[in-house]
């Protein structure tokens, strides 16, 4: 009898695998960092075979900290970091190039040539999305113009793209041996080439980005049987039967199944993702529309989205840049040594700025430094800029929606970091939750796959396996609330216009 669901969260940073039980306990979980290539200024990249082989020593090493066998484990989910761009050969399932992460934002050119003929909106009412250098297809553009021989190969049909997730299901499902190439609405719908309302990809903004429909993955729901690992091999035999990009499997996992319903996620990034029922809220405020998931046959549920580039590799960059802290958890402690930022503001526009502003013209701006500041200072300016850029995008949410957020669901690795919660009901002014089950991540891309085999029978599972680990009320007062959000804004200008 199989008593678990096991989820592959194939994240920026690292793979995890993680195993579940049917209240949704981690049984067990390995990890494996893989390297962030920066070839230049502005580009990421990760190597896709480097993250396959990770992909299977952490589902293997998942599985023998749980003393399980494949058989144990009722199926599989897969959640993945969105948007990060694979290209490989049919035939022999080798990369061409390497991934172009999310962050990169070398597309910029591309995504300039496109607005002009009809600006930076020009394909939001169809995909949700404003013309950036996050989304897939500028980035498989970029490899076709720029990788020599690429797009005649693309045009033969000898080429397959991928985000993540069909990356790794491609693999696992045999590769050159039958691998299924599929993906779901989620990560499709970060493409900027996929139509919100049919959920299939629409052949006028593929033609206008010159991309092959050929390459590209069949769309099929967020919950249903994709195919099997391959018959030897780790978890041989296990059905894969969920796919979530990892924002939206955090909202899943975060039981955010109503509309009105949002959640943060703290990690590389912050996602802020607001249920909006069957409902497409296109914003007027720089959000996304996105599709939160898609389970099974039913109706598609959609979310707006709120997504900042740089908050917890923030924290990274002052280790490993500066080397001003020797971990990442020790930001909070440095923070403490300070009573306030000392009037510093960090505004880390290192992609360029995502949502709200959409400018990637922005680069990174420490302002407001005297004599006086040090390093506990910059600290707390570090986790402060998480703080306010979430008030930024929770304030378009409210603006777009009309209704004001009460209360903030929050997840991810910085959510121990007791300081940045406070400060973060504080600028917020509304209360901040933290659920028992932090990994919320993997957790969805479980509850997806554990919902098409039958392992859980309904959401209201989900909903009951959910409960509330700690709440942080908010105690600034309005004025000073409001006092800081405002030098805050300030700051943001300063970094406008910097690539011309
Ligand atoms: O859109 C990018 C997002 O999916 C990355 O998430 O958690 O890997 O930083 P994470």
């Amino acid at each position: 009898m199989a008593s678990y669901v096991a989820a592959i969260d194939q994240g920026t940073t690292s793979t995890r695998c993680m195993i579940f039980d049917h209240s949704g306990r981690v049984v067990s979980v390995d990890q494996k960092e893989h390297r962030q290539i920066f070839p230049q200024a502005g580009w990421v990249e990760h190597d896709p075979e480097e993250i396959w082989n990770n992909t299977r020593q952490v589902c293997a090493g998942a599985l023998a900290k749980a003393d399980l066998v494949s058989s144990e484990i009722a199926a599989c989910g897969i959640t993945n970091q969105r948007e990060t761009t694979v290209v490989w050969e049919k035939a022999t399932g080798k990369p061409v190039y390497n991934a172009i992460v999310w962050q990169d934002t070398r597309t910029d050119e591309i995504v300039s040539e496109l607005a002009q003929n009809g600006g930076q909106s020009r394909f939001q009412a169809k995909t949700g999305l404003p013309l950036a250098t996050y989304f897939s297809g500028p980035k498989i553009k970029w490899m076709l113009d720029n990788v020599e021989g690429l797009r005649k190969r693309a045009d033969n049909g000898e080429l397959l793209f991928g985000n993540m997730d069909t990356w790794v299901l491609w693999n696992s499902t045999g590769g050159t041996d039958g691998g299924v190439h599929v993906t779901d609405p989620t990560n499709a719908s970060r493409t900027m080439l996929m139509d919100l309302e049919t959920l299939q990809w629409d052949p006028e903004i593929c033609a206008e980005m010159g991309i092959p429909m050929s390459m590209l993955p069949e769309i099929r729901s967020s919950s249903e049987e994709y195919g099997k690992f391959r018959a030897r091999g780790v978890f041989a035999g296990i059905p894969i039967t969920g796919i979530l990009g990892d924002q939206q499997a955090a909202t899943f996992g975060q039981a955010c199944l109503t509309p009105g319903e949002a959640k943060n996620t703290y990690g590389t990034g912050n996602f802020v993702l607001l249920n909006t029922g069957t409902e497409r809220v296109i914003s007027e405020n720089g959000l996304l529309t996105t599709v939160g998931y898609k389970i099974g046959n039913n109706d598609t549920i959609y979310c707006l989205e709120g997504s900042i580039a740089v908050t917890g590799s923030l924290v990274q960059w002052l280790r490993d840049n500066l080397g001003i802290l020797d971990s990442a958890p020790e930001v909070e402690e440095v923070a403490r040594t300070v009573e306030d930022n000392g009037g510093a503001y960090f505004v880390p526009a290192f992609s360029g700025l995502f949502a709200p502003h959409w400018r990637s013209d922005a680069r990174g701006a420490i302002v407001g430094l005297t004599r006086f500041i040090n390093r506990g200072h910059l600290a707390r300016a570090v986790l402060e800029a998480t703080a306010f850029q979430t008030r930024e995008v929770i304030e378009a949410m409210n603006a777009d929606s009309g209704v004001p957020l009460k209360a903030l669901k929050v997840d991810g690795g910085m959510v121990v970091n007791e300081l940045l919660m406070q400060f973060q009901a504080d600028i917020l002014d509304v209360p901040v939750i933290r659920p028992m089950i932090n990994e919320t991540t993997a957790l969805g891309a479980a509850y997806a796959a554990g919902l098409a085999v039958g392992f859980w029978a309904s959401e209201d599972d989900i909903r009951n396996n959910w409960a509330q680990d700690k709440q942080w009320d908010p105690t600034m007062s309005e004025e000073e609330r409001e006092r800081q959000y405002k030098q805050w804004q300030k700051a943001v200008t300063k970094t406008f216009d910097w690539v011309e």
